[in-house]
């Protein structure tokens, strides 16, 4: 039996606890950690820190708590949509602050307008064309959905846009016929209920929780973030920082972009899900479907070989012993990039969680610690947050790793 206090640990390693934090909470991003775990890698780390680099950074968790601890901060996240979530969350909701009333009344007029709507069923509005999409919602849903887009391109000030535009991306697979259970597939009829298809009802729902937030939490974003590139591997900061903390992809498959493709469709990110397999290819190769013929591997680490040849005589999917060596290979380039970006001397923090295929346990953890050793990061602490089994029994287990980089 865990404890409460282990039970703690376990659900800061997830997104679980940011439901209930400020900002934090407006899009739920399955594949994110916790504002508290990383509050506590701040209060932990042991230099001062005036700015920071977040390579992967999704939901924008570390950016943001490090805005909120008036921390400057860098990021680079290959998903368009999560880019514009974390811009949002931190540089948008700082300008917002300073509009603070203009705001405030912007989303009460959308508010006021979206409440005419559940009430006047002949409101003028335009029709979109979703490309396809249109078979992931019921046709009442999607002309609700088609409504509320039309209101919110009609909104004039930029600020309190962006901001609407958050909250109807994080009513896409609610109000779908898609549930998020890992990955994101069809629901069955029973995961569903009635509200659930109830558009006004969940985009209002959200733009409450956002007026509230902006108006009791905006000034306690202090800092602002700067997107400077789509791929961690290319990005270029205009100076060294002091710390990175982060969560790369796991070797694990998900598909980060297959799982936000309603939100990337309703935002206008992609026009179709033929623009998904291009998006999904240049991010880190951590699934099988990110091998393509496209990508050849220039060479695989000595310490990853026995375990991709192992993986060669026993894998049920060719790919997966090129995928193994492939993302080894695509850290390596993301590690010489942080050498690159970290100033000496300062830190680097990790959350990765390790896995199995076909019974080969492959440690992530340690091979991501040789081979972040060949680039000048030390080891000095590393901490256990979660263990579990997987369905043959093995066990696995989701750690932050502590470096400390020597130049
Ligand atoms: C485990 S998630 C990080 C979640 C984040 N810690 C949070 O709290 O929301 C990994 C992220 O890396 C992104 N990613 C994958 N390849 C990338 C690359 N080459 N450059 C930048 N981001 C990448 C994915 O889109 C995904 O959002």
């Amino acid at each position: 039996m865990k404890n409460s206090v282990e039970v703690r640990k376990g659900l800061s390693g997830t997104f679980a606890l940011n439901k209930q934090e400020p900002i934090h909470r407006w899009y739920k991003y399955d594949e994110g950690y916790s504002s508290e775990l990383i509050l506590n890698e701040f209060n932990r780390l042991p230099i001062d820190v005036e700015s920071i680099f977040e390579p992967f950074a999704g939901s924008g968790t570390t950016p943001l708590v490090a805005a909120q601890l008036g921390i400057e901060s860098y990021f680079t996240e290959i998903n368009p949509f999560m880019a514009y979530i974390t811009e949002t969350k931190i540089n948008t909701v700082r300008d917002a602050s300073n509009n603070q009333d203009e705001v405030v009344k912007n989303l009460a007029e959308l508010k006021s307008i979206i409440l005419d709507f559940q009430t006047n069923v002949k409101y003028e509005h335009s029709h979109y064309d979703y490309q396809g999409f249109e078979k992931y919602y019921d046709e009442m849903v999607l002309n609700n959905i088609s409504k509320v887009k039309w209101c919110i391109e009609n909104i004039k000030d930029p600020i309190s846009k962006k901001l609407a535009r958050v909250a109807l991306s994080a009513i896409a697979v609610k109000t779908s016929k898609m549930i998020k259970r890992g990955d994101l597939r069809y629901a069955k009829e029973n995961e569903k209920n009635i509200l659930s298809s109830d558009v006004f009802l969940h985009f209002l729902d959200k733009l409450n929780e956002i007026t509230l937030d902006i108006t009791n939490f905006s000034k306690s974003v202090q800092a602002s973030t700067q997107y400077v590139h789509s791929d961690a591997r290319q990005a270029t900061l205009p100076k060294e920082v002091d710390c990175v903390i982060t969560s790369p992809p796991y070797l694990n498959g998900t598909n980060y972009i297959r799982n936000t493709k309603l939100e990337l469709q309703l935002l206008n990110f992609i026009n179709s899900e033929n623009d998904l397999p291009l998006l999904h290819s240049n991010g880190i190769m951590a699934g099988i479907n990110s091998v393509s013929r496209r990508r050849s591997i220039p060479y695989i680490f000595e310490e990853v070989k026995p375990y991709v040849e192992r993986l060669e005589a026993v894998a049920y999917d060719k790919r997966i012993p090129i995928m193994v060596g492939g993302y080894f290979y695509d850290m390596h380039n993301v590690f010489q990039k942080l050498k690159e970006v970290i100033r000496n001397n300062g830190v680097f923090v990790l959350d990765i969680g390790d896995s199995q295929f076909a019974g080969v346990h492959i440690p992530t953890d340690i091979l991501l610690s040789e081979i972040a050793k060949k680039n000048g990061f030390e080891l000095y602490d590393e901490e256990t947050l979660r263990t579990r089994r997987s369905k043959n029994q093995m066990l696995l287990s989701q750690k932050v790793l502590r470096y400390r980089l020597k130049k």
